[in-house]
């Protein structure tokens, strides 16, 4: 039987069992902002680290954000915890562990090496920790994974070039690079060279953009680093020209509603953009940027953003998880695997109960 280009309809009621059983890929997923508050302790006892909090409840406490840089200063004082390979692999190993329970198959995980060695722990102890987890996930899992190395752009591109430098012995373990930290006053155009550098050694390339930022950094993210993804992008909706490219190239934006949210990108998560730029033709994706910092994982970003858009219907559902494998960096043939998982899960669905 062909794959339906669209799927069945079913009702809404069905709607919070629909979303937590499809299968889906997560692609915008920072692994230090998977770091929960109670392993966060865990790590600065195991390895001596003072934190400035008395204990996991008031650090809880410090999680109110509002606006990203208020959230980086206390995502980066969480990250300290973290010192030898074996930290780097419990994180991801949790982060993948819960990631499995929302169904997703493919995880694309951003991580932020110049946070950790500015503090001397070395580029080998991050990557080894990291991808020994991605190994065993799928032994254990069956569930898939990569790496994708960020340079921090609040920092120099000089810094970016030595954070290369330094994972050149590693590159068969990365996939790709992205830009992430303090958005506003860094734009991309400051890493232009690095990421020309980059595409030559054939490394896939994203960037945030348009989070926080104007949609003039999605222009120069697509343009001056010659990205594949925007990730947020939720700022194109200013420009209706910028919204057409994105919508003719089919160029994925990988959206955060719950960040958005405790970032205070929009007020309410009822006012969320997602349905606009999907119904303007755009290839929109969910994800959960940290979900530890901005209260949920993959799952229930999708069900709170459901439950808070009446207008999102089934046919969203299914577009959203079809758009994360197509924007996904992994051969056809396992894309359109997931990809009539993901058809036969509605149609499962679409059968009288
Ligand atoms: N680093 C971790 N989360 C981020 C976000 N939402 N924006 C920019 N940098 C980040
Ligand atoms: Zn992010």
């Amino acid at each position: 039987m062909p794959a339906p280009t669209t799927p069945p309809p079913i009702a809404r009621e069905r709607l919070p069992a629909l979303l937590a059983a499809m299968p889906k890929a997560e692609l915008h997923i920072h692994i230090e902002g998977s770091l929960e508050p109670e392993m966060i302790f865990a790590l600065a006892q195991r390895n001596g680290v003072a934190l400035p909090y008395a204990d996991v409840e008031a650090l809880r406490r410090a999680y109110a954000f509002t606006d990203l840089q208020s959230f980086l200063d206390i995502y980066y004082a969480g990250a300290s915890v973290l010192l030898y390979e074996q930290d780097f692999y419990d994180m991801a190993r949790a982060y993948l562990l819960r990631a499995a329970q929302d169904n997703v198959v493919h995880a694309e995980i951003f991580f932020d090496p110049q946070t950790h060695t500015a503090r001397g722990v070395a580029m080998e102890t991050v990557v080894n920790g990291l991808y020994r987890a991605t190994q065993d996930a799928q032994a254990e899992l069956g569930t898939s994974s990569s790496l994708i190395l960020c340079f921090l752009r609040h920092l120099s591109e000089e810094d970016a070039f030595a954070t290369l430098e330094q994972a050149q012995p590693f590159l068969d373990r990365i996939i790709g690079v992205g830009l992430d930290s303090s958005e506003v006053g860094n734009p991309p155009e400051k890493f232009a060279r690095v990421f020309a550098r980059c595409g030559e050694l054939g490394l896939h390339r994203v960037a945030h953009a348009g989070e926080e930022g104007p949609a003039a950094y999605i222009w120069s993210a697509l343009d001056v680093l010659k990205v594949e993804r925007i990730d947020h992008g939720v700022q194109a909706i200013q420009d209706p020209a910028l919204m057409r490219r994105l919508a003719e190239e089919r160029i994925a934006l990988t959206v955060c509603p719950l960040s958005n949210l405790k970032l205070c990108v929009f007020p309410e998560l009822a006012q969320h953009n997602i349905r606009q730029l999907l119904d303007a033709g755009l290839a929109a994706t969910v994800n959960s940027d940290d979900p530890a910092y901005f209260g949920g994982y993959l799952n229930q970003n999708f069900t709170e953003l459901f439950a808070a858009v009446p207008e999102l219907t089934s046919q969203h559902a299914w577009q959203l998880a079809h758009n994360s494998f197509a924007a996904s960096f992994v051969p056809d043939e396992q894309r359109r695997a997931w990809q009539n998982r993901l058809d036969d899960c509605f149609e499962r669905f679409a059968q009288p109960a």
